[in-house]
């Protein structure tokens, strides 16, 4: 059988250049449509290295038609990994249009393309927030669903409008994948996460305080109802986080469905146990200071992974050990790479 082509949207970006990884490993040819905005194209280059094979990379936007038209005209997608979104939970409060621009608009842009083009299988990128502040753990999948800010409200609206798309045309294959919250990095140390600016999630923030390009990290509360107080969390590596949309694409090819699945371990750590885990890991201490809450935290999460397990025959291998290990090895280059840039 001629190997399959996956298009994935946001391919450069943090979680899709590690999928592009195991996607090319597995014998998939991959053709990432990215427009760069919270990522380099470089980072290509290096998926290329760690695979030991070539990828076809359009830079361009989800919302340019002209572009996605082009793409589903030049090339036989077989189905498509959908990343592109934008991800920052504060900036969505302060710029909803954009989000709902970018994240929407673009998701139903993306799919009439598809549609016109008998392209009917599609993986998207959901997230854990789309559940909000949940009434117990662990979450299964038919938990009721309540986002609380932007930028998961446009992952939940992305989920009705896939949802409606089934109903109006069975023929479609669809994974709606919620993510728990993806850390760590590819084991070779040429991917990782590396955000602009000051990092607004834990494991980048501690990453940076580690490499000694901020001073200290604040950690946000220690009066909540677990343990030692700090807000817990279910972290995923991001290679077996990766790993979850390849065999996504295989139950995909059993036939036509809608299908919703938690990726995450089932597990679930605290901010001081990610402090403990990531010094451990880096060899140096992290300083921290305990603050107010932030706004909009919950106390704890973590995914119930019975049917991921069951339906998918996917379960995340890779302990915070190894997170912490794998991130702090990235977390040297990206160090150089900003210092050099
Ligand atoms: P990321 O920002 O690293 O990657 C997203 C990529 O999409 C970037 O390369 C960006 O340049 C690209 N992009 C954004 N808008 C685009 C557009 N209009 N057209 C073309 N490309 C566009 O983020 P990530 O962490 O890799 O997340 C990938 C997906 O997973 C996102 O949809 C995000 O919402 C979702 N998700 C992420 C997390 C997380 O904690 N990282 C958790 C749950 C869900
Ligand atoms: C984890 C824990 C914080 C930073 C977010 C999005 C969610 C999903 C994943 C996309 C919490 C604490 C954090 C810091 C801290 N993304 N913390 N100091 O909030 O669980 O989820 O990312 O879909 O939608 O909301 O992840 O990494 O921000 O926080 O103490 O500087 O670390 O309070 O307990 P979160 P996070």
């Amino acid at each position: 059988m001629a190997s399959q082509t996956i298009l994935v949207t946001g391919g450069a970006g943090y979680i899709g250049s590690h999928t592009c990884v195991e996607l090319l490993q597995a014998g998939y040819d991959v053709v990432v449509l990215d427009n760069l905005c919270n990522s380099r194209a470089s980072v290509l280059d290096r998926v290329s290295q760690i695979s030991g094979r070539a990828l076809k990379f359009i830079e361009g936007d989800i919302r340019d038609r002209d572009v996605l038209d082009k793409v589903f005209s030049e090339h036989a997608i077989h189905a498509v990994i959908h990343f592109a979104g934008l991800k920052a939970v504060g900036e969505s409060v302060v710029q909803p249009l954009r989000y709902y621009d970018n994240n929407v608009s673009g998701s139903v842009l993306l799919f009439e393309v598809m549609a016109g083009h008998g392209v009917k299988n599609i993986v998207f990128s959901s997230s854990a927030t789309v559940y909000g502040d949940p009434a117990s753990v662990p979450i299964t999948e038919d938990f009721p669903l309540a986002a609380t800010n932007p930028y998961g409200r446009s992952k939940l609206m992305i989920e009705q409008v896939l949802g409606d798309l089934h109903v109006a045309d069975p023929e479609w294959r669809i994974a709606l994948l919620r993510y728990f919250n993806p850390v760590g990095a590819h084991e070779s140390g040429l991917i990782g996460e590396d955000p602009n600016g000051i990092p607004n999630n834990l494991l980048p923030f501690i990453a940076q305080v580690a490499d000694g390009r901020r001073a200290s990290l604040s950690v946000y509360g220690d009066d909540y109802a677990t343990p030692d107080g700090t807000g817990m969390r279910d972290y995923i590596h991001v290679v077996d986080l990766a790993d979850g949309h390849l065999k996504t694409l295989k139950k995909l090819d059993e036939g036509a469905g809608i299908h919703t699945y938690n990726l995450g371990t089932g597990r679930s750590n605290s901010v001081l146990e990610m402090v403990a885990a990531f010094e451990q890991a880096c060899g140096r201490s992290i300083p921290y200071q305990i603050v107010a809450r932030r706004p909009g935290d919950i106390a704890k999460c973590f995914a119930a992974t019975d049917r991921a397990e069951q339906e998918l025959g996917w379960k995340a291998t890779r302990g915070v050990e190894t997170m912490c290990a794998d991130s702090w090895r990235w977390q040297l280059l990206a160090k150089k790479l900003a210092d050099a840039a």
